[in-house]
């Protein structure tokens, strides 16, 4: 059957129609010669193929490991992703690697020191571009060039094959307190970002009409409201119909925010005015998380930043999240929200979701946030300051800890000079270059606490 790219509209897609049913037994490989979602150590791969045929499925130092696949949604650009696609390639040691979003197939080899691109065609003419294709990647010539290339080092375990288990495993987190300015927002990015840079395909949410996610992912460029591109595409789109304006159709990818960037559904300033809009109609609470069950093969992990409110964004927000964080500088008036924070999932939340058929609204913990490194405090108060939490509210505390440093506003309000202006040029906190080494400190607590949240998650 020929191959049409007008029928991939998704990462999915991509993956059955391009490269499941088309290429793969285009390019003569067998079901017993390749595999879908496998994990190699710390690396996940889309689709892994072996020249010749693997079973048992084992990779050692001797296994014929050729062709790594990996399919991007038709909207991702294929420049974000080469990066990591010559890690996998130089990491594990394989030659050759397919990129493609469906609408254009690229193929990269590995050189003694380099990897390169050595072919690429559009999505159309794979047909007529297929001898070219098998040259470099078919079965066959694979096998008569005696591709034999061997992991790297020693053995590198599977550690897990997914085939069809990942379809289900998308999980959505919402960062929320109702009390302002405990360090929602800085939270939300930067474990974003922490996450990305794990491998996970992330997906960050701003529901807060202060839009300063929107912001701190590089969004909010501009300087003019004539040029301001979010009003008419954010996430209000995403409340406001059940029909029409799906993620896929809002979402942008963060701009020079951190590498690997990350797809963020922004926010907007007129979510203010907007919301009576949404409140006459009951069904706007759930649209959220019913739009994101229609990505769920597209994301491993979506985090939403939420408003310092009880409002309908809100209950939007935590009806569409399977965890909670609740970040926390653990002082009186933050700590007096908690009681309310709790009644709000028991009351609104988790019915909410007992409708949608969705378990009840796990809470991962309070996360110790804005917290003071002055010695005396980290000695005397810090641990009663915690215990408040578990023996007051009743609430689990996670063990990560952001602590308060000026790197972690500077990485937002960081800009760059252009003409007589200076243009916003926000930075993850793991990608801020600064000669502040507090900034060092910073970044390892946020990977710490994406390393806690994706143990808690049981996907590590
Ligand atoms: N750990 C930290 N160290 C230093 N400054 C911080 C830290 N966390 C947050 N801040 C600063 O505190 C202010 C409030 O933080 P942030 O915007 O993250 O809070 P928020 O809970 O999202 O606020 P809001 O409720 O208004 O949305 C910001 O200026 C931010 O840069
Ligand atoms: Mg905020």
């Amino acid at each position: 059957m020929p191959f049409n790219p007008e029928l991939c509209r998704n990462e999915s897609e991509v993956e059955s129609k391009l490269i499941v049913q088309y290429l793969l037994p285009q390019l003569g490989y067998t079901p017993d010669t390749w595999h879908q979602e496998v994990a190699v150590g710390s690396i996940r791969l889309d689709f892994l193929a072996f020249a010749a045929q693997v079973l048992p499925f084992v990779i050692d130092a001797n296994s014929p490991l050729s062709v790594v696949m990996e399919a991007k949604h038709p909207k991702q650009n294929l420049n974000n992703h080469f990066l990591r696609l010559r890690h996998y390639l130089t990491s594990l040691n394989v030659k050759y690697g397919l990129l493609t979003n469906g609408k254009e197939i690229r193929i990269y080899k590995k050189l003694a020191d380099d990897v390169k691109l050595v072919f690429s065609c559009s999505g159309k003419e794979v047909e007529e571009k297929l001898e070219e294709i098998k040259d470099f990647i078919g079965r066959d010539s694979l096998l008569k060039e005696q591709v034999m290339e061997v992991v790297n080092e020693s053995n590198f375990p599977i550690t897990e094959t997914f085939d069809n288990k990942r379809k289900n495993v998308m999980k959505t987190i919402a960062i929320y307190h109702h009390k302002g300015g405990v360090g929602k927002t800085t939270v939300a990015i930067n474990l974003a970002a922490a996450l990305s840079k794990k491998g996970k395909r992330v997906l960050l949410i701003d529901i807060d009409a202060q839009a300063n996610s929107t912001f701190a992912t590089g969004l909010v460029k501009f300087q003019f409201e004539e040029d301001d591109d979010i009003r008419d595409s954010n996430v209000y789109h995403l409340l406001e119909k059940s029909e029409f304006n799906f993620i896929p159709d809002i979402v942008r990818q963060s701009k020079f925010f951190n590498n690997p960037e990350i797809d963020v559904i922004p926010s907007h300033i007129n979510l203010v005015a907007l919301q009576s809009n949404l409140v006459k109609f009951g069904a706007s609470r759930s649209r959220l998380a019913r739009k994101l069950e229609k990505v769920k093969t597209d994301y491993d992990i979506v985090i939403i930043d939420t408003p310092p409110s009880l409002d309908l964004y809100a209950e939007a927000a935590l009806t569409a999240a399977d965890y909670l964080i609740i970040p926390s500088d653990l002082k009186p008036f933050s700590n007096q929200g908690l009681s309310s924070v709790k009644n709000f999932v028991k009351q609104e939340i988790n019915e909410n979701k007992e409708g949608l058929g969705k378990p009840p609204l796990t809470i991962l913990g309070v996360l110790p946030s804005k917290i003071s490194t002055n010695a005396q405090y980290l000695k005397y108060n810090f641990s009663k300051h915690k215990s408040v939490i578990t023996e007051r509210y009743h609430l689990p505390l996670m063990d990560s800890v952001i602590s308060e440093r000026t790197a972690l506003s500077a990485c937002i309000n960081k800009t760059i000079p252009l003409g007589n202006m200076d243009i916003p040029d926000p930075k993850s906190i793991l990608d801020f270059a600064t000669n502040d080494p507090s900034a060092n400190v910073s970044a390892a607590e946020f990977e710490s606490l994406a390393i806690e949240v994706l143990t808690k998650m049981e996907m590590e």
